[in-house]
């Protein structure tokens, strides 16, 4: 249901640098954002897309992910990131909720297109019927 991209990361004494070359992502980028200041215990998210695929990067603190394709309790995951988690590829279909777990949690999306609410289904069982089409 969800796949992990592997990110470079340079680690010296002098900290850690993450390199991105977007021509190894699966999908070209047209859209970065970033989610911070977030409250601990704070629940975002609740919505899956119709054509959006995304690549979820940790850069710092502790997020609980959980996934759904729609096809029933076996088709569900929950996940803890991390900066030491790789990266989430998440195609298009899959309903995502989070709950942030630290307060110095960020997250860095790479998204596949522009911001369209067109393409967001934001009711659970909206995207239950919209899965089984
Ligand atoms: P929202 O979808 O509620 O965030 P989350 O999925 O993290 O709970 O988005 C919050 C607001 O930000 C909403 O009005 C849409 C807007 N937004 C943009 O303008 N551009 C973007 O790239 C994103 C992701 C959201």
């Amino acid at each position: 249901m969800i796949n992990f991209i592997k990110i470079k990361k340079i680690i010296d004494k002098r900290g850690t640098l993450i390199s991105i070359e977007h021509n190894k992502l699966p999908f070209k980028i047209k859209r970065t954002y970033i989610l911070n200041k977030m409250p601990k215990n704070i629940s975002r998210g609740g919505h899956a897309h119709k054509k959006l695929s995304q690549i979820i990067i940790c850069l710092s603190g502790k997020i609980r992910f959980f996934f759904s394709n729609g096809h029933g309790v076996k088709n569900r995951k929950y996940l803890i990131m991390s900066p030491n988690t790789n990266a989430i590829y998440l195609k298009p279909g899959i309903w995502r909720e989070l709950k942030n777990l630290d307060k110095q949690s960020v997250i860095m999306v790479l998204a596949s297109d522009n911001y369209k609410e067109n393409d967001y289904i934001r009711n659970y069982k909206e995207f239950l019927n919209y899965k089984k089409n």
